[in-house]
């Protein structure tokens, strides 16, 4: 068995599934690179049957992204193993076909109405199908932890010999416990008789907080590929956090039999930092391996014991996560030159008309605060995206409100030559201002969530406001600003969800359990 386990990461498609974590193709670009530099194995880059942005996505990853094999996912249903296909060709031999199919007894019987012969015949078509089109194939028995063993290794010899390279055994509704769990795996090795023939893969959801437990059980028992994303991000509790999986392979080698991960952990900590801003996800600040506090001894004790030698109480070296890699601060003299390098250092690539806006920003910042942290600048990437696009950007506002006057905003937005004016009085500044943009671009959002974190710290610090709305299109829809103002940053986030919904590209994703 090989000492390798495959970091599979579904960040772009099982964790944009979260309610309102939804990415619009830059922000997919961005963490797919990201990914690439984080060298993970597999990139699960989108559901291409599902809209025109997911398959745009997760072509447009198979041709520009080199290194990680690039899949997509599909039902057992030929359209969607055709769009698979299709979408992954560029990626040519690192394209690889995800094809579900639901084998648990509560699933056959109410989703699918199907008797167990019928699920083996569906899965071993959709198998083969998907083989004429790629040579890499994954499979996964949907509800797999839930499903009788013997009935799963019957799917599992069948879809290895219809020629499925990996099979998963996805725990979907997170309901696993770890020796249970390993116990599956270790049944599926004695009974399945081809099962050498196949990558075991493990996807652990956290209903029960038991992903990561769940999934080093697994590794533990044979498995060698875990599906995951960064930062939990996914459906409900989320999915595995890849990067507590990293590192507690990493870390606690001696138990896991030395097993390795071909991951780059430095670049860990900038990619939870970019996930978390791309899809509008807080990192919880006592999150293991990402969390703002993940490395910070407050006690006196431990402070002592750390000078004296870091491992008393630390069992990982924070750089070797990427914490504590930022560069010196920016300020309003920083040139064109020195802020483009510095993006490209973030991981940024910008075309000059995206550049030329970040750079507008960041003058406009710099002169408001002293020095502009990388941080900042991430947050002014997002922010700006909104002027050069098709997009409305925010190009005057002004907002009267005290405890003995009415909250009442003036917002002027412009989108090429067009400029668009109005104002509107609101309950407090903010929904001023949201109702004055709604006045303005004939819209009505309804706010879910709102979130203001100071990016940096200090008294001048930007403010970066994520909020979530429902436009009533069937889905929540992400909107962040940036601004040192948090009422301009307030009506920046409200403006960005306003422009994901006019740009049409915002689809609720609800696929029935289709099947030919
Ligand atoms: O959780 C799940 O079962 C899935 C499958 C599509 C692998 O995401
Ligand atoms: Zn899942």
């Amino acid at each position: 068995m090989s000492d390798k386990v495959i970091i599979f990461d579904t960040t772009l498609r099982d964790g944009e599934q979260c309610p309102g974590a939804s990415m619009n193709l830059r922000e997919k670009m961005e963490v797919a690179r990201q990914l690439e530099r984080l060298n993970v194995d597999v990139i699960e880059a989108g559901f291409p049957v599902i809209s025109d942005g997911d398959f745009e996505a997760v072509q447009k990853i198979a041709t520009e992204i080199k290194g990680p094999v690039i899949c997509g996912l599909a039902r057992c249903v030929s359209k969607d193993i055709d769009a698979a296909g299709a979408a992954i060709k560029p990626a040519g031999d690192r394209g690889r076909i995800h094809v579900f199919l639901a084998t648990s007894a509560i699933h056959r019987e109410f989703k699918l109405n199907k008797a167990r012969e019928e699920i083996i015949r569906l899965a071993v078509e959709g198998v083969k199908r998907a083989k004429a089109l790629c040579r890499d194939v994954e499979f996964s028995p949907e509800d797999g932890s839930r499903t009788e063993p013997e009935f799963l290794a019957q799917v599992v010899q069948a879809v290895i010999e219809a020629g499925a390279t990996t099979v998963n055994i996805p725990d979907t509704v997170g309901f696993a416990v770890p020796e249970q769990y390993a116990a599956l795996i270790s049944y599926l090795k004695s009974n399945v008789r081809a099962i050498d023939d196949a990558i075991i893969s493990v996807h652990c959801h956290n209903d029960l907080g038991l992903a990561v437990a769940n999934s080093l059980a697994a590794v533990k028992a044979g498995a060698r590929q875990v599906e995951g994303t960064i930062n939990g991000i996914g459906e409900r509790a989320g999915n595995v956090a890849l990067e507590e999986v990293v590192m507690a392979l990493k870390t606690r080698g001696d138990y896991f039999g030395g097993v390795t991960t071909g991951v780059n952990t430095h670049e860990i900590v900038k990619s939870s930092r970019l996930v978390s801003r791309m899809s509008g996800l807080m990192v919880q600040r006592s999150k293991a391996i990402v969390g703002e506090n993940a490395f910070a001894h407050s006690s006196g004790i431990h402070q002592d014991g750390i000078l004296k030698k870091r491992e008393t109480y630390e069992i990982m070296d924070p750089r070797e996560i990427g914490w504590g890699e930022t560069e010196l601060p920016l300020t309003k003299h920083s040139g064109r030159h020195a802020v483009a390098k510095r993006l490209e250092h973030l991981g940024y690539r910008l075309s000059d008309k995206e550049l030329a806006s970040v750079f507008d920003r960041f003058k406009d910042i710099g002169d408001k605060k002293k020095f502009v942290y990388d941080d900042d600048l991430s947050a002014l990437v997002n922010d700006s995206m909104d002027d050069h696009t098709e997009g409305y950007a925010l190009d005057y506002i002004h907002v009267a409100s005290g405890s003995s006057t009415i909250p009442t905003a003036t917002v002027r937005l412009k989108r090429g030559t067009e400029i668009l004016q109005d104002s509107s009085p609101g309950n407090g500044a903010v929904d001023a201002a949201m109702k004055a943009i709604d006045r303005i671009l004939n819209q009505q959002g309804n706010l879910v969530e709102y979130n203001v974190q100071a990016v940096t710290q200090g008294k001048d610090a930007l403010g970066e406001v994520t909020i979530k709305c429902d436009f009533g299109k069937g889905t929540l829809v992400t909107g962040k600003g940036a601004s040192t103002d948090v009422i301009e940053a307030s009506a920046r986030a409200y403006l960005n969800a306003v422009n994901r919904i006019l740009s049409g590209k915002i689809i609720a994703k609800c696929v029935a359990a289709e099947t030919p």
